[in-house]
């Protein structure tokens, strides 16, 4: 059976560092706390010229480049970003127009961290259809401009940067995508939320659950809130349980898998997850260190890491899994 496999993988991280040390100097916070509680020691800053769409271009030539395609050759472009620069257009049809890929089709997926397990999946499923398309999957995000660097409780946790991938079905009978499957729940919307004022109506009256108070994006800032600890717990719930369902659906089980690549949100999240699973924490690949919570793209940056670093031989059994705001959650299996 032929598959969709992934042909190339790339990655742009804005030059800006912004560390630990940095951060105390701006909050009530310390290196030690930041270090303890999450395990990000640094994150990356977008500056001028590297907004969400132009990063993501940049790591979406840098997956063409690694799959030997030039940009006419793609058909569909998907983008998963909370972060585009514009409402309209999509932060998609930027990257198409900055890549020059005239002959694709481009949209954005928003489904916060999940976006890129979101976008590979969507895409997946087109394949699955027309054998013949080859498709650019990126997840992208620029936090720091959705952050309120007042508020210590979410400002540590996140950062900038971009990841791609370039999909395209093989005739190789044993790589590629073997399963993927998406969650969501809205009913949890409340817990993690990131304002969009201008496209408000007020005349909604949009209320929260917890304190039926009337919240207008516009008054509080349109900022990133969430609750902590109940996001924290469903993210290992969610991601340990989809991957251990989806697994029992191609007949694996976790000593199977080689590397897992979840979202990196949190080293504890990631610490909850392994024991849950019951897999070696060696084969959970980590960069959140550096880069902070990158969203949708967080995953991307971290596939192409580990190609680049060799940690991805033929053969191996490749594990991804997300969860975000929505919530949303999703996982996918891939042969290498
Ligand atoms: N520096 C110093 N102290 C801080 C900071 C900070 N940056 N932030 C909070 N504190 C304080 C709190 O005010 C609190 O003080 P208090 O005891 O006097 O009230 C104390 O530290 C402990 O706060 P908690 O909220 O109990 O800390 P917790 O151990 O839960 O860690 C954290 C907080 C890191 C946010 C954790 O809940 C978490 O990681 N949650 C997951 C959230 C997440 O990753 N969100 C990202 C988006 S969702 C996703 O990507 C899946």
């Amino acid at each position: 059976m032929t598959r969709p496999t992934i042909l190339g993988t790339g990655s742009y991280l804005p030059k800006r560092i912004l560390t630990n040390r940095d951060l105390e100097k701006m909050v009530d916070t310390s290196d030690e706390w930041i270090t303890t509680r999450t395990g990000i020691k640094s994150r990356r800053i977008a500056t001028k010229g590297e907004e969400t769409s132009r990063i993501a271009a940049a790591a979406g030539k840098d997956a063409l480049k690694m799959a030997g395609l030039t940009p006419d050759e793609i058909d569909l472009i998907i983008v998963g970003t909370m972060t585009p620069e514009m409402a309209m257009p999509s932060c998609a049809c930027f990257v198409q127009q900055e890549l020059g890929a005239v002959n694709a089709f481009a949209l954005d997926v928003n489904a916060a961290c999940s976006g890129f397990v979101y976008g590979l999946d969507t895409a997946d499923k087109y394949l699955r259809c027309k054998p013949d398309m080859k498709a650019l999957i990126i997840g992208t995000e620029n936090l720091s401009a959705r952050v309120n660097w007042k508020d210590r409780d979410t400002c540590v946790l996140f950062g900038d940067g971009a990841g791609a991938c370039v999909l395209a079905t093989s005739d190789n009978n044993d790589s590629g995508i073997l399963a993927s499957r998406l969650f969501s729940d809205g009913r949890l919307s409340d817990l993690l939320m990131l304002d969009s004022a201008p496209s408000m109506n007020p005349d909604l009256n949009f209320q929260t659950k917890n304190n039926n108070k009337t919240e207008i994006g516009s008054e509080q800032g349109p900022y990133i809130r969430m609750k902590g600890k109940d996001v924290f717990k469903f993210a290992v719930r969610a991601m340990s349980g989809a991957v251990s369902e989806l697994l029992a659906t191609v007949d694996m089980t976790v000593a199977d898998i080689d590397l897992l690549i979840p979202h990196q949100a949190n080293i504890r999240i990631l610490k909850g997850l392994a024991d849950r699973l019951n897999i070696p924490f060696e084969k959970i690949f980590i960069n959140l260190n550096k880069y902070g919570n990158t969203s949708a793209a967080s995953v991307p940056i971290a596939l192409d890491e580990a190609n680049r670093e060799g940690r991805l031989k033929k053969g191996d059994l490749l594990v991804l899994c997300a969860m975000g705001g929505g919530f949303t959650w999703g996982t996918t299996i891939i042969r290498w």
